[in-house]
């Protein structure tokens, strides 16, 4: 069988369910999986769950739980979160399955063979959270490096002689530069071996909880030693066959457990048991919220399920997109050297411009468009030049960073390729272009149509649900074959496409809190005395032609923010395009407005309203409720044609 491409997570420890943070490492292994999957490889993509641990015993004897009960409860809530999220592994590993525990026994069993296993005895400090042994030195202030408590241990141990892999391991980091990612987190390791690498103690006494050691009862295997396992217990080792899945092509985790665990004991393991060392480790920085850690003990762990669900309820938006908002507001963020902060705002933020905006927008004019201007038919034609251009910069800054496992370049760059078409359609003016009878519009619409092609195939491994429902509009079948993106062929001429149907309305950011003394009760006033019915001032002609008004076409229109009346438009008339705002939000979303024909008066004085500056006004008769109906012509005039 031929090498699959594998990609592994952390398995994670049972003592709680995944918060946003944890969620992370397994989202950006889910990208290079979808990736490497659309770009034709086979792929093997596994994670699982970390369950033999003090740790893990006495989470369990907290919640006054048998162990087995509760890491069975534990791992299944892991095992259904995940798809969830739109995850889509391939296997799920328990340390506590037989496969795992004969794999480790094994293990243990060759190194021992081999001489790297001595028996000796521990003396020195044990840290339960992280489940690390530590030397006096190491402690800061009398914790661990990371500020958790750790208490002092006293055992006769089994210890591997990793001092002897120190040599090995850094020639094998300087002749394979992709080792270990990023380069700050591969100093970091090289320096740790530098100061000499410690034997390490790999095994506990038994506290009836964990695997054996072979032959000796007495003692269990050392969590991480055995977690490490894992890898190639899920490869099928020791049975034969293991190397189509081992070793991995990428494993992926975050940057806690990578200089002591990955790339060292990891490693100075794999090299003693005479195994191939995996291509490249990546670890990646922290999500962190507030001033801190995302922990269960703080109380700020978000689920990243509940933040989908809140974010389909306050917007409206479906599930699926809900989900996908989350996996691309991650996807985004991926914090790779330095940590990132989570915050709510942030994510409503990237939600209405990222997605709402750049996404939304392109989507919704280039529909909107072809229904006006093609009959919803993808036009045949050349696709000009600078839109080629665009596309193929787009998909080439994808594969640049998804080759350096850059998860947040990626992104920008799947979302570089509708920010082009954003642009592009207020260049290219396909309305000017219509009105004019234009030739170059069927390009210039085909062309926007396979920038949309093109954005749909370049999220899918972040977004795959929202790629299927631009596909939907589209009228195509989805984009799955990475080689297809950005080819002409992906979107033939003649495609019927669907009206545009807004994927992702927008959110109302709450409105900051108003001063104070606008709280302030103000004094009844007495009730105005009843006004007669107004006699309108009669005006003459000459009056009436002072004010000019023409038509013009809505291209943009965005909420303006600490304002639930103001809607910002952009505005084609003519030549020219305007920036209005006008008090019509309660009336009209920004879905309903892009496209749309207005009456503008075009002759008033500019004006600053919210701050944002205003240059015209529209025509809209007012209903009953003070909302506004706006006037559209009748049947469509090219924008700029004069009303009298
Ligand atoms: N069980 C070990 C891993 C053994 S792998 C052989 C473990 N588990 S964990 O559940 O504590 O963490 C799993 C992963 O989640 C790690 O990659 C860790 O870095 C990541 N994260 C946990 N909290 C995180 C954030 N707040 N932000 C980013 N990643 C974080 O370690």
């Amino acid at each position: 069988m031929s090498k699959k491409y594998t990609i592994t997570t952390p398995i994670y420890y049972v003592n709680s369910v995944p918060h946003i943070g944890t969620a992370l490492t397994t989202l950006a292994a889910d990208v290079t999986a979808r990736y490497q999957k659309m770009c034709g490889n086979e792929v093997f993509f596994l994670t699982g769950t970390d369950e033999n641990g003090t740790k893990v015993k006495e989470a369990a004897e907290k919640a006054g739980k048998d162990p087995h009960a509760f890491v069975d409860e534990i791992a299944a809530a892991f095992r259904e979160i995940w798809p969830g999220m739109g995850i889509e592994f391939d296997d799920f590993i328990r340390t506590t399955e037989p496969r795992h525990r004969i794999a480790v026994q094994e293990f243990f069993r060759i190194l021992q063979e081999k001489g790297h296993i001595y028996r000796g005895s521990y003396e020195g400090w044990y840290d339960v959270s992280s489940e690390t042994f530590y030397k006096e030195a190491d402690l800061v202030n009398g914790l661990s490096p990371d500020g958790n408590e750790v208490r002092w241990v006293k055992e006769d141990n089994y210890f591997f002689r990793m001092s002897e892999f120190g040599e090995l391991l850094l020639a094998h980091i300087e002749s394979n530069p992709g080792f270990i990612i990023p380069e700050t987190r591969k100093n970091e390791v090289v320096s740790f071996i530098k100061q000499g690498l410690r034997d390490v103690c790999i095994s506990r006494a038994n506290p009836g909880w964990g695997i054996p050691v072979p032959g000796d009862d007495s003692q269990v295997v050392y969590v991480w030693f055995d977690a490490l396992i894992n890898y190639v217990a899920a490869a099928g080792w020791p049975a034969a066959g293991w190397e189509d899945r081992w070793p991995a092509s990428v494993q992926w985790m975050g940057k806690d457990i990578l200089t002591r665990f990955h790339a060292t004991l990891w490693p100075a393991m794999l090299l003693g048991a005479g195994l191939p060392l995996p291509e490249a480790l990546v670890g990646h920085a922290w999500l962190l919220m507030g001033d801190g850690k995302i922990s269960k003990s703080k109380g700020n762990v978000v689920a990243p399920l509940d933040l989908a669900n809140s974010l389909s309820e306050r917007s409206g938006c479906s599930h699926d997109v809900a989900v996908d908002a989350v996996r691309y507001y991650m996807a985004a963020l991926m914090p790779i050297d330095n940590d990132a902060t989570f915050t709510y705002e942030e994510f409503d933020r990237l939600y209405n411009t990222h997605l709402a905006n750049d996404l939304g927008n392109a989507l919704n004019r280039s529909l909107a468009m072809s229904q006006k201007f093609a009959e919803s038919i993808v036009p045949g034609g050349e696709v000009e030049s600078e839109a080629a251009l665009a596309i193929d910069a787009a998909k080439a800054a994808f594969e640049k960073a998804m080759a350096g496992f850059r998860v947040d370049h990626a992104a920008e760059a799947a979302l570089s390729v509708v920010r082009f078409l954003n642009k592009y359609i207020d260049t290219r003016s396909p309305w000017a272009l219509a009105k004019t009878q234009d030739p170059a519009l069927p390009a210039v619409l085909r062309s926007m149509l396979l920038c949309l092609r093109t954005a749909e195939g370049l999220i899918r491994p972040i977004m795959p649900k929202t790629a299927d429902a631009v596909c939907a509009q589209l009228g195509v079948a989805p984009l799955t074959d990475w080689q297809a993106i950005g080819s002409e062929a992906s979107l033939p001429a003649g495609t019927k496409l669907q009206a545009p149907q807004p994927i992702f309305p927008r959110l109302e950011i709450a409105k900051q809190e108003q001063p104070k003394k606008m709280e302030q009760p103000k004094p009844q006033p007495a009730p105005a005395p009843v006004k007669p019915a107004e006699v309108p001032t009669e005006i003459s002609i000459d009056d009436f032609v002072k004010v000019k008004l023409k038509v013009g076409r809505v291209l943009e229109a965005e909420p303006v923010e600490g304002s639930d009346k103001l809607m910002k438009l952009q505005v084609v008339i003519g030549e020219e395009k305007r920036q209005i705002v006008a008090g019509i939000r309660k009336n009209y979303s920004a879905e309903d407005l892009i496209g749309r024909q207005v009456i503008v008066c075009v002759n008033l004085k500019p004006v600053k309203l919210r701050g944002v500056e205003s240059n015209g006004m529209l025509l809209a008769a007012t209903d009953a409720d003070g909302g506004a109906i706006l006037l559209q012509p009748d049947r469509e005039a090219p924008e700029g044609t004069g009303v009298k």
